[in-house]
């Protein structure tokens, strides 16, 4: 089958679409844990719909565990930069974020999270994710979170080959 023409609504977006592997192994922080390393798979592609479809899948580095992992939408409101980011999490939580792309790069924060009601704590407030394309053509991902506990704090930086 002929792959779909890309929506052109999107286009500000066709940085992002790809297979992507983390490289070098992602790094996760935040003021409550012992730092971590991790792998991570991205698939974010597009079936001719103004909408991306993305998900990512995390890995611990030795064991290949799957760890964290997540799925859902991107849209762009047509004839703007405003972007909204919805997205499904296997620890029980549904959010939506919110933000702008300038060039390619990504700003986006929560608008609204949603969680099952036995979701571990501390449960997480906000969310705030930049997603850039670097100089040499690799993606970088960096989500900081305050939760029930703790103020806006890192929780993931990585970067990612395209494969
Ligand atoms: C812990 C949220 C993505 C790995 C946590 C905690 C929260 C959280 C609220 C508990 C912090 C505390 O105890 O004070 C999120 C959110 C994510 C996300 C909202 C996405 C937007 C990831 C990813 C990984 C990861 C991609 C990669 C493996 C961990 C680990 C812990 C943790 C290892 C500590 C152990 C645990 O509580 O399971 N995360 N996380 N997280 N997160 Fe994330």
């Amino acid at each position: 089958m002929e792959p779909p023409t890309m929506n052109p609504v999107v286009e500000p977006l066709s940085w992002m679409l790809g297979t992507w592997l983390s490289d070098p192994p992602g790094a996760g922080t935040f003021s409550t844990l012992q730092p971590f390393q991790y792998l991570e798979e991205v698939y974010i592609s597009h079936v001719g719909q103004p909408v991306l479809n993305f998900s990512f899948n995390a890995f611990h580095p030795d064991t290949r565990k799957p760890m964290h992992r997540e799925c859902g939408f991107i849209r762009l409101k047509p004839d703007t930069n405003k972007v909204a980011f919805v997205s499904a999490q296997n620890t029980g939580i549904v959010e939506v974020e919110e933000g702008e792309v300038n060039g390619q790069e990504l700003c986006i924060t929560s608008h609204s999270i949603a969680r099952i009601s036995f979701a571990k704590e501390p449960h997480v407030e906000q969310i705030t994710r930049k997603f850039r394309l670097n100089s040499e053509g690799k993606l970088e991902q960096t989500v900081s979170m305050a939760t029930t506990t703790q103020p806006m704090t890192q929780h993931l930086h990585i970067t990612y080959k395209k494969v």
